[in-house]
């Protein structure tokens, strides 16, 4: 049995802790204290008679940090008494049924809180403890831990440690960094960006080549960081030893919970948390595929569609999908009286301003859903159309504009959804040549975007993108309203790089040959004029390098994820110059190593970097699956 409980009165749990410390107990209002965990009951059930076994209590998912602000920082761990989660939902007499997996059964079980301390310092053996505290964990809340650690100096870097109260029972060291001042010069800042990671299609050697080479300052994932279907539907984890539990497709607070309980054991994703502070912020897969604000692909408006198989309703499955990922990510709720608000954004000195969206679950209008492309096609120039929804999108105009008033070089905004045009008509026919579930199925909301930016003559911005499972790099235009010069860049107002999947699948076919992918590059980029580069056949990332004088962006692409390694091959280097708005000519220099440069060759060197010894070698790229 892997559940063990004692009641021996010497294992007290300290009265001194702070319930409220751990962020995950407030959620999702602090103001409305009914909606979140009842934590008087919580309090309650603090009896010596029930505490657990110090020994029996473990990290079971290591440790992670998040959105760091000059003086904060969010710290992350989870400690219980197994690895699952218990399906409780708080009852009032304080007693749950844990699933006990060995015995195939339920056991009732005194929820006893868990007292966890934590510190932080800026020497790796804690010598120096700048902030410390105590507080407590439960089932409630999937034994996950969250707290702000404060008092902490700008752009600096720190080490911090959980241990269970008055024990030698430790997690993992875990280092983190705080961002710099609003007002203060750094000389550079390097972000590693991530998107698309589905655990059945392969291992996340993207996360873990950033940690190996340490190349980078902070984390940003945009979102699909997991995928809610059963492994049968959309994976082969079968064939590579990665079935995602539970092995059905998602729905209740238990499912969520698990899925991302079963993400976290990636060895290569738990080292990048322990070593990076993350900003991450969800898509669509997070909760559902092409989920919006009402619903979700495999819904219709139907009434039998919204409650499926026996299952939860569409608010419920989203409450469950929500209230489990801000237990599990160390991430800071920024308005604790809107619960679904994951919108947010970092100054990071007089550099940058992150903006990270929410085009998904916040307020989207219907998206394409499948069985209603050609309707949504109809509407995608309806002006009342969001993304985001009236309140996002006054607060993401403001924010560009703020941070163009208070004079940062650049702004960098965190979409999970492609923002350029791009028309497949050469691939899928002209009857919906674009994607209407990316921004050209939302042109009110691009083009008011885009108006902004021009009539406010605001510059130096640089788009993000996941979501696709390739990599497109484009000039920002406003095609048919402002003149763009494809050679020379000149008309556009920013660049946009989309980043590959993690792992999931090219979107032109799963197991695509080289030379199949590299085809349909070239006709996309053919068929787009601020299509500058486009690769289909890699898995992988981007760093971003950014500095007062350019922004520089480096594209890895990943030989195999089929095997755990640590491999890559660059594939693309782009540079962008303060001021020009553009791609620097010779975009990416001219030469690439894989897909189609508009203005330039592709020469496959199959030059590839361990990232764990530090040596090159030449692979037969693509690396022939073991
Ligand atoms: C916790 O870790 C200890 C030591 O590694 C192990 O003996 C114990 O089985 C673990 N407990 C659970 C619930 O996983
Ligand atoms: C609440 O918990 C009880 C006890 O574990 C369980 O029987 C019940 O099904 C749960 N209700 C919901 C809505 O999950
Ligand atoms: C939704 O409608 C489409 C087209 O009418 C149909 O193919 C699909 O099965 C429906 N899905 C559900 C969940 O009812
Ligand atoms: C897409 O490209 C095709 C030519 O390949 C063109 O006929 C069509 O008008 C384009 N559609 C859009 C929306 O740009
Ligand atoms: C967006 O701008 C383009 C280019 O001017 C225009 O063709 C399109 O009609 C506009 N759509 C909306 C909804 O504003
Ligand atoms: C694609 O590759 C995976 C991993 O090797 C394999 O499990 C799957 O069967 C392949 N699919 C096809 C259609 O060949
Ligand atoms: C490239 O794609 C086009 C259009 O799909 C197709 O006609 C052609 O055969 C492809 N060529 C290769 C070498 O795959
Ligand atoms: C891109 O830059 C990297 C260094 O980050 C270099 O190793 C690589 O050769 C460059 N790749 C190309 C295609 O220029
Ligand atoms: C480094 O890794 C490469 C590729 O994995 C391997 O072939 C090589 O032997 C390793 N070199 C050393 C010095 O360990
Ligand atoms: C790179 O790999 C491809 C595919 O295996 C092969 O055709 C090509 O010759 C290789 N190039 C070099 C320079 O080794």
């Amino acid at each position: 049995m892997r559940l063990q409980l004692l009641s021996i009165a010497s294992l007290v749990v300290s009265v001194g802790a702070s319930w409220t410390k751990n962020i995950n107990y407030r959620s999702p209002s602090e103001h409305h204290p009914s909606l979140g965990i009842s934590i008087h009951r919580v309090v309650k059930r603090n009896d010596p008679q029930s505490s657990w076994d110090q020994a029996t209590l473990n990290f079971t998912h290591g440790v992670a940090s998040g959105d760091p602000y000059p003086d904060s920082v969010i710290l992350w761990t989870r400690v219980g008494p197994t690895s699952d989660n218990d399906r409780s939902n708080v009852t009032v007499s304080g007693y749950v049924q844990l699933f006990d997996h060995d015995n195939q059964k339920f056991v009732s079980m005194s929820k006893a809180p868990v007292c966890v301390e934590y510190k932080i310092a800026t020497q790796k053996d804690l010598s120096d403890v700048v902030d410390s505290g105590k507080v407590f964990t439960s089932s409630d809340v999937d034994y996950t831990v969250k707290v702000e650690a404060k008092n902490l100096k700008p752009y600096t870097t720190y080490y911090y440690q959980f241990n269970v109260c008055d024990s030698d029972n430790k997690s993992p060291l875990g280092r983190t960094k705080t961002t710099p001042h609003a007002d203060d010069d750094v000389t550079k800042v390097g972000i590693a960006v991530y998107s698309c990671s589905n655990y059945p299609f392969g291992f996340f050697n993207a996360y873990g080549n950033s940690v190996r080479k340490d190349s980078v300052d902070y984390v940003v994932h945009l979102g699909d960081y997991i995928y809610e279907y059963a492994n049968g539907e959309y994976g082969w984890g079968q064939s590579i030893g990665r079935v995602p539990l539970p092995d059905k497709e998602i729905f209740s607070l238990y499912d969520y919970r698990k899925r991302l309980a079963t993400y976290r054991t990636d060895l290569d994703l738990v080292a990048s948390h322990q070593q990076f502070p993350w900003i991450p912020v969800w898509d669509d897969h997070e909760v559902a595929d092409n989920v919006y604000r009402d619903g979700t692909s495999k819904m219709n408006n139907t009434e039998s569609s919204f409650i499926k198989d026996g299952e939860v309703s569409f608010d419920q499955r989203k409450m469950n999908a929500v209230r489990a990922y801000f237990e599990w990510m160390p991430i800071r709720q920024v308005e604790m009286d809107d619960n679904l608000r994951i919108w947010r954004s970092f100054s990071i000195g007089k550099l940058l301003d992150l903006v990270m969206l929410d085009t998904r679950n916040y307020d989207r209008s219907i998206t394409d859903l499948y069985w209603n492309t050609d309707y949504v096609h109809a509407i995608s120039n309806d002006a009342g159309r969001s993304l985001m929804g009236q309140r996002q999108e006054h607060w993401f105009y403001n924010t560009l504009s703020e941070s163009a008033d208070r004079g940062a070089a650049w702004r960098i905004i965190g979409s999970q959804i492609i923002f350029s045009r791009v028309n497949q008509s050469a691939a899928f026919g002209d009857d919906n040549p674009l994607n209407y579930d990316a921004w050209d199925g939302y042109m009110s909301n691009k083009n008011r975007t885009l108006n902004h930016l021009y009539s406010n003559n605001i510059g130096n911005n640089i788009f993000l993108a996941g979501d696709s499972h390739a990599s497109w790099v484009s000039d920002l235009a406003w095609l048919g309203e402002k003149e763009y010069n494809k050679e020379t860049g000149e008309g556009s107002i920013g660049v946009e790089f989309a980043g590959s999947a993690v792992t999931s699948p090219c979107p032109y076919g799963a197991n695509i040959s080289l030379a199949t992918a590299n085809n349909y590059s070239g006709i996309l980029q053919a068929s787009n004029d601020e299509l500058q580069w486009q690769d289909l056949y890699y898995r992988g990332y981007y760093e971003l390098h950014i500095s007062g004088e350019e922004v520089v962006a480096n594209y890895f692409g990943m030989p195999t994820v089929v095997t755990r390694n640590s491999w890559e091959i660059p594939l693309a280097n782009f540079t962008v110059k303060n001021g020009e708005n553009r791609l620097q000519r010779p975009v990416a220099g001219g030469i690439v190593e894989s897909g189609s440069l508009k203005a330039g060759r592709t020469v496959q060197t199959n030059a590839t970097h361990d990232t764990l010894n530090g040596t090159w070698f030449v692979s037969h790229a693509p690396l022939e699956v073991l």
